[in-house]
């Protein structure tokens, strides 16, 4: 590159700067709220000096990474997609371009000048592009943090309100329990009684529910065996009373009497908590035929149950959001439901997961039938 060519071209971009700079403003894609529209220009005249003091052969990648790092930042904060911004510095590289010919040097002059210019645009878009990635990836982990941490704050609210709950309300229970079975005693079979039984087993149920929530309140205990089909008699028995109001009916089909080792009282829970939901959507649909669907089966070392209705879909917007604690679209819910429900069967290190479509709403369990191990956190 021989002195004389390169303040030919060096001098000529100098002159024509501000023709250049205008040309290349004009033809931006301009991002409609971007708070540093005005900071464009200067970002641009930086750029050419850099360029010129660059044909100059003089090293000044210290300020080409400090521009580069400065246009990341205000792209950012201007929320402007990262292709729109690759095109825009692009088209300041084809306004160059477009000038160069009117020095009237030749093409194979011209040649070095061209690829150098190439060569530092490609390096200001990496240096640009790969700081701009780093701190909206930075920015993505600070928000998902936050969420994460209002999160753990509401539950450990929620820990704490129900330890208190539980035991303002435990304590009553367990003693009017104890005194309805003494008038059972007493007097044999009284009127109402099982009524009053079956609806304080309810009211046990709900506070358990609480009390998983409540971390301090999960006992140590060890898995025992549990017969499946005995369990899944037993739940529909406990929730016999909520479905006599009702027109669903259910159907079971277990395959063969499969037992696997887990918490017995909390994987009734579970298909409790799922078979109200069930009950919840369909007793809202205008089925005529309001059926509910439980099955299971075993295959290679675990067990399968499945239990499916025909209400309304849940809109796949929501589909990945119902085991999040306190999602839910009911007026009296609190969508800590699922959130358990899943808590569960991790303990049992098993999967849950739900599918929907416009015809069947399924929750799928799938759990080891020998593992004796428990995860707890
Ligand atoms: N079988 C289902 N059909 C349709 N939607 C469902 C079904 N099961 C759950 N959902 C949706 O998922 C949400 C969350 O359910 P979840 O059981 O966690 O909370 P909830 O039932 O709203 O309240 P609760 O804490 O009393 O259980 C529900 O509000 C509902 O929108
Ligand atoms: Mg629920």
């Amino acid at each position: 590159m021989s002195n004389l060519l390169q303040n030919q071209v060096i001098s000529f971009i100098a002159k024509n700067e501000e023709a250049i700079l205008k040309k290349w403003i004009d033809r931006v894609i301009p991002s409609p709220e971007d708070p540093n529209k005005d900071k464009m220009l200067g970002n641009g005249k930086s750029m050419l000096r850099l360029i010129m003091l660059c044909l100059k052969d003089s090293n000044n990648e210290a300020e080409l990474i400090s521009l580069a790092y400065k246009v990341a930042e205000e792209r950012l904060d201007a929320k402007v997609n990262i292709g729109d911004f690759v095109y825009n510095v692009s088209l300041g590289r084809s306004e160059i371009f477009n000038s160069l010919p009117k020095i009237g040097l030749t093409i194979e002059e011209l040649d070095p000048f061209i690829n150098k210019i190439n060569f530092y645009f490609d390096h200001f878009l990496h240096l640009a592009v790969r700081r701009y990635t780093e701190l909206k990836d930075k920015r993505i982990e600070e928000q998902s943090y936050f969420i994460e941490q209002t999160h753990k704050d509401r539950l450990t609210i929620l820990g704490q309100m129900s330890s208190s709950f539980v035991h303002e309300f435990r304590n009553p229970l367990t003693s009017v329990m104890g005194f309805i079975k003494l008038l059972r005693e007493k007097y044999g079979s009284l009127d109402y009684l099982e009524i009053i039984e079956s609806e304080l087993d309810q009211l046990k149920f709900r506070i358990s529910q609480f009390l998983l929530t409540s971390k301090k309140e999960i006992k140590e205990k060890e898995k025992e065996s549990i017969q499946f089909l005995s369990l899944v008699e037993g739940t529909l028995d406990f929730i016999y009373p909520l479905l006599v109001s009702t027109d669903v009916h259910i159907h079971t089909d277990i395959d063969g009497n499969p037992s696997f080792y887990g918490y017995a009282d909390e994987f009734r829970q579970v298909m409790i908590n799922i078979i109200i939901n069930s009950l919840d959507a369909l007793i809202e649909s205008n089925q005529t035929q309001k059926q509910i669907t439980i099955t299971s089966r075993l295959e290679k070392n675990s067990l399968l149950v499945s239990i499916t209705n025909n209400g309304p879909m849940i809109p796949a917007e929501s589909l990945h959001s119902i085991f999040e604690p306190f999602f839910t679209t009911k007026k009296l819910g609190t969508g800590i439901g699922l959130y358990i429900c899943r808590k569960i069967i991790e303990e049992h290190q098993g999967t849950l997961v739900c599918e929907s479509n416009p015809e069947l709403t399924s929750f799928q369990i799938v759990i080891p039938v020998n593992s004796k191990e428990t995860k707890r956190e």
